[in-house]
């Protein structure tokens, strides 16, 4: 219901603004939350922009200030902010985190991401709100508010795995960048991008998870019809990490360097670890077909086809026969 939905944006704008002070104006929020922000490179202009924040390390000190402004509980728990005990008191979800607020393509706050300052292992890195009426994590992408205007500008999308890496590629200054924060890319959000633009560039963590999710990612945006293209980093970097380390310049040539369209990323990833065995590359070249079946515009595909026949040494009409099989197949 509409007011439901309006006053769960409210006390979520109003949670923002209470981590975000507490971030810049107490004592705590600046000695851990606000230095933390400092040593990873983020200046005062991305915590502003992002609202970013801080939430004590207390039990209630967020839902405390909330209920004493005559916010209800009933908004504090099904917002994921709050969380109710058995005996029936209200308790912080984010206590001792740095917070990063999701905001709505219209910038409203509607959820958030809470790190862990801590290194333990048993603490879990991120926690996020829970699915609510104004949250859906899969129709959401962290950072489209802020990116809309220049993935229009640019005609291109730049779509890394978490927050922090939106927040470094967009004060590197490239602010065409989201991400899918956490979850694997959905259909949803690919078709929010694609109000804005056909071209999709992924740029995954260098380690073996963000590769296994730039692949899947990958068949989702063909199947809506854009254009993707791959970029991997490094192992052990991710593209915070590459532009804090190595600056923004590195950063754009590291990507103009290693920007692989999606059949050639796709073949030299797999064929890595298949060698010569002929059974193997058998199966890679089906694969990689069937990627290139998903594509709607078959004119598009016959042009990857060609392409997938030179990479692979492959007779060109054996390939256009195994597309019009899988084609055949899908329909
Ligand atoms: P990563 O583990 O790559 O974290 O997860 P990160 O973004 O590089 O974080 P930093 O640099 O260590 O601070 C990528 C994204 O996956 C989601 C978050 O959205 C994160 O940004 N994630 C990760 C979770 O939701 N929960 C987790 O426990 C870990
Ligand atoms: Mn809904
Ligand atoms: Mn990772
Ligand atoms: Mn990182
Ligand atoms: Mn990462």
């Amino acid at each position: 219901e509409q007011n439901r939905r309006e006053s769960l944006m409210i006390v979520s704008g109003y949670a923002a603004k209470f981590f975000h002070e507490s971030l810049l104006d107490t004592d705590e929020g600046k000695s851990i939350g606000l230095s933390y922000f400092k040593e990873r490179g983020f200046n005062n202009e991305t915590i502003k922009k992002f609202e970013l924040g801080y939430s004590p390390d207390q039990w209630e000190a967020f839902t405390g200030s909330a209920l004493k402004q005559g916010y209800q509980e009933e908004f504090l728990v099904d917002s994921g902010l709050s969380v109710k005990r058995d005996n029936g008191n209200l308790y912080d979800r984010y206590r001792g985190r740095v917070m990063f607020p999701i905001h709505n393509f219209t910038g409203r706050v509607i959820a958030f991401g809470g790190r862990t300052l801590k290194t333990d292992k048993n603490v879990p890195k991120y926690v996020n709100s829970p699915e609510s009426e104004i949250y859906h994590k899969s129709n959401v992408l962290y950072g489209l508010y802020f990116a809309k205007k220049a993935i229009r500008d640019e005609d291109n999308c730049y779509l890394v795995e978490g927050y922090a890496d939106v927040l470094s590629v967009h004060q590197a200054g490239i602010e065409n960048v989201v991400a899918s924060s956490g979850t694997a890319l959905t259909v949803e959000q690919v078709r929010l991008i694609g109000r804005l633009t056909k071209n999709i560039t992924i740029l995954y963590d260098g380690d073996p998870a963000g590769i296994k999710a730039s692949l899947r990612g990958l068949d989702i945006i063909l199947e809506e019809g854009l254009n993707v293209k791959v970029v991997l980093f490094p192992d052990g970097h991710d593209p915070d990490s590459y532009v804090q380390k190595f600056g923004t310049n590195a950063f754009k040539k590291h990507v103009d360097d290693n920007k692989k369209d999606f059949i050639l990323f796709k073949t030299s990833i797999l064929l890595k670890d298949a060698g010569n065995d002929p059974i193997r590359r058998a199966e890679i070249i089906r694969d990689v077909v069937e990627s290139i079946a998903k594509i709607p515009d078959s004119i598009k595909a016959s042009v990857f086809i060609r392409e997938c026949s030179n990479i692979l040494q492959i007779d060109e009409r054996a390939l256009m026969t195994e597309l019009n099989k899988m084609r055949q197949a899908k329909a």
